[in-house]
């Protein structure tokens, strides 16, 4: 039986990366006797300009129906909707919370042959190996309910109001899946130890006492597992300093959204960084650079975090099927993946190559495709 993946090409980059996304896909079906019914949807900001919505009628519903949905990037800067808000947003929001895609799980991982973007001084402080964490970012509540307001008196804006919301609800599910997260990985670089680190600030906050008070009854239930804490400024701090001492962070949405474009710095910057909006139901996954209006239509940029977030894609839906064959294909992306880094000849220019994006792309389908 198929499995059913919408694709959302969206904008900018987002169909460049996409089309390698499919290649691989592709691969994976030759290689693995698994098949997927690809069902592409036009969304976005430019869609918008085209066609007057973000997207069409149907789009929601049928990734509603959908074993699991692949995004590009949406957003354009000149595309806004009447009220100023980016069109194409709200295909980001529709699924986020339309699905109640609560966790939003974005691996931060040095791959072999991959240098961070820092600067070179500190450059032996994040071998492979030693960035290896991964922050859970609240996905369906903080400053991004949308319980907030514009004050207008005479045409003049005058006053605007954001509301962060945190619920137990909301704090209780994302941190256990933080903790179940962190049991079926290998722990933190630095010592092998699993432990989950509460990123807050709730020395200020009240939104993030709430927040640390649940994550203290939820650790109780996981002995195995250390506990952690980090205020949200020290920890950027930190995993700059001392990537390898984590293993898993779990964060207030706004937080995780700061942290998870700091954090793709130490593993080779946005070309590398995927994402999963993952809940209970459903599954998005995507990579996190946007759409990078600047190199659009290039056939330059890496699709390296698109893979990625293909790898991601089949490792949930072979978890959440107990489907091998899925499980061996998402470890076959991640190896196809790591073997072209190693082998160094077929790299962006963002990872100091000088090859394609459809290169790369082709690149690692083959090696997805081989028997080996
Ligand atoms: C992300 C992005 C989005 C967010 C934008 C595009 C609305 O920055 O996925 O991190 O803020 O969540
Ligand atoms: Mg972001």
């Amino acid at each position: 039986m198929a499995l059913k993946i919408v694709l959302l090409a969206g904008d900018g980059t987002g169909p460049e990366v996409m089309r390698q996304g499919v290649k691989v896909l592709k691969a994976v079906e030759a290689r693995f006797g698994v098949s997927f019914d690809m069902v592409p949807f036009p969304c976005g900001g430019q869609h918008y300009l085209d066609a007057g919505e973000e997207w069409p009628d149907g789009a929601f519903e049928s990734c509603k129906a959908a074993d699991a949905i692949l995004l590009g990037a949406v957003g354009l800067p000149e595309a806004r909707l009447p009220n100023g808000d980016l069109a194409g947003a709200g295909v980001i929001f529709g699924l986020r919370f339309g699905l109640d895609l609560y966790a939003n799980v974005r691996p931060t991982k040095l791959y072999p042959n991959v240098r961070h973007k820092v600067h070179d001084a500190f450059k032996q402080v994040w071998e492979p190996g030693k960035v290896d964490f991964v922050i859970v970012r609240e996905n369906t509540e903080g400053l991004y309910t949308p319980a907030r307001g514009l004050l207008s008196r005479g045409g003049v804006d005058e006053l605007a109001v954001d509301s962060r919301v945190i619920t137990r609800k909301g704090a209780e599910r994302v941190i256990r899946f933080a903790f179940e997260l962190s049991k079926s990985r290998k722990g933190a670089p630095r010592d092998g130890k699993s432990r989950v680190t509460c990123v807050d600030k709730s020395n200020v906050v009240a939104g993030d006492r709430l927040f640390r008070k649940v994550y203290d009854e939820v650790a109780s239930q996981y002995p195995g597992i250390g506990k952690d804490y980090a205020y949200i400024d020290a920890f950027l701090q930190w995993i700059v300093r001392s990537p390898e001492n984590y293993d898993v962070a779990v964060a207030p949405n706004e937080f995780g959204d700061i942290a998870t474009d700091l954090a793709a710095v130490l593993q080779g910057g946005m070309g590398m960084a995927a994402g999963g909006n993952i809940g209970d139901a459903h599954g998005m996954f995507e990579p996190i650079h946007g759409s990078s209006p600047k190199h659009a239509g290039k056939d330059e940029v890496n699709p390296m975090a698109m893979v990625l977030a293909v790898q991601m894609m089949l490792d949930w839906l072979g978890k959440r099927r107990r489907d091998k064959p899925l499980r061996e294909a998402s470890a076959a992306v991640e190896k196809a993946v790591v073997d072209v880094l190693k082998a160094g000849k077929v790299l962006t220019y963002d990872l100091g190559g000088s090859a394609k994006c459809s290169q790369v792309g082709t690149a690692i389908a083959a090696r997805v495709a081989a028997r080996k």
